[in-house]
């Protein structure tokens, strides 16, 4: 595995491949590589001649100062982990590599943004994941790019500029990857204390609660969401939003019908914040 820093290297070490007609897939990452990034790459070099990780902390997209101070790095243990989930190349650029003196140009995904995460995080938090995703994939202009079903609205957002900015990609979801107790995989999942480990449990279980309703016959939106705050609440956990949205536009929910609905939640545990959903599938 090669590691490269400025576009125009990554450039010129994917033009040979591109031009003999090996497919290129991408996995944008933060670092902090734990299995769920893993089950990404290694979803990417069953499917792609070459598998491009990238590692790039991006300031614009967090919104708490802290959080970015806090976020955790340790290049060479990711470098390890890409090479060993079988990353050809990992691309580490730096903040001004991304973001050149004068740069002025954001792409914001209207309406699919301004709930849930959006609403809690505040405008910029998916106009910088937006904008960062659109370069990244302008920058290795890969055949396939894959990213988490943990992160779903930010799924829908890539999705959407996607479409609309006509980027010739494929966009590919991987499955949310869990502990074996069920609290999906998070960088920040290591500063939960010990004494919250447990509380963090409650997103899951809430999830949960709505999944054995909704499979008992309830539709009712309102309904449901009470029964997954309920269920954290005994684990005094209050979520910050637990809700019923399409999966696509992100618009509430009030009754489930045939088609696929998604449940989102997000909470505070201690000063860690952690999200999670599901999808309830009238199918499944
Ligand atoms: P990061 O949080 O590092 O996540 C990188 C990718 O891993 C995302 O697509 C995310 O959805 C996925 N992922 C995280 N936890 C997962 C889990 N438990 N199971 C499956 N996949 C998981 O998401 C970002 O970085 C950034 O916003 C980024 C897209 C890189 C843009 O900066």
């Amino acid at each position: 595995m090669k590691t490269i820093r400025t576009v125009p290297d990554l450039r010129a070490a994917l033009n040979g491949p591109r031009r003999a007609g090996r497919s290129i897939g991408l996995v944008p990452t933060m670092g902090a590589l734990h299995e769920g990034h893993l089950s990404l790459i290694r979803r990417a070099r069953a499917q792609c001649d070459q598998v491009v990780v990238t590692l790039f902390v991006n300031p614009t997209q967090f919104n708490d100062h802290q959080d970015l101070a806090a976020y955790p790095r340790d290049e060479a243990r990711d470098a390890a982990l890409a090479a060993e989930a079988g990353a050809d190349v990992l691309f580490v650029p730096s903040p001004a590599e991304v973001y050149p003196r004068g740069f002025a140009t954001t792409v914001t995904v209207d309406e699919i943004s301004a709930p849930l995460e959006g609403a809690q995080r505040g405008p910029a938090h998916f106009a910088g994941v937006a904008t960062v995703v659109t370069k990244l994939l302008n920058m290795a202009q890969p055949d396939v790019a894959f990213f988490g079903q943990k992160d779903a609205q930010q799924v829908a957002v890539i999705r959407r500029a996607v479409r609309d900015l006509d980027i010739p990609v494929r966009i590919e979801v991987g499955e949310t990857i869990r502990e074996p107790d069920g609290l999906a995989l998070s960088s920040r999942n290591v500063r939960l204390p010990a004494a919250d480990r447990h509380r963090a449990l409650a997103l899951r279980r809430g999830l949960d609660a709505v999944r054995a309703c909704h499979a008992a016959g309830e539709r009712d939106a309102t309904i449901l969401a009470a029964i997954g705050r309920a269920a954290m609440a005994e684990l005094a956990v209050e979520p910050e939003y637990l809700e019923l949205v399409d999966p696509d536009t992100f618009t509430e929910i009030h009754s489930v019908g045939d088609e696929p609905v998604l449940v989102a939640v997000a909470a505070r545990v201690g000063d860690v914040r952690l999200i999670d959903n599901d999808i309830l599938d009238a199918g499944r």
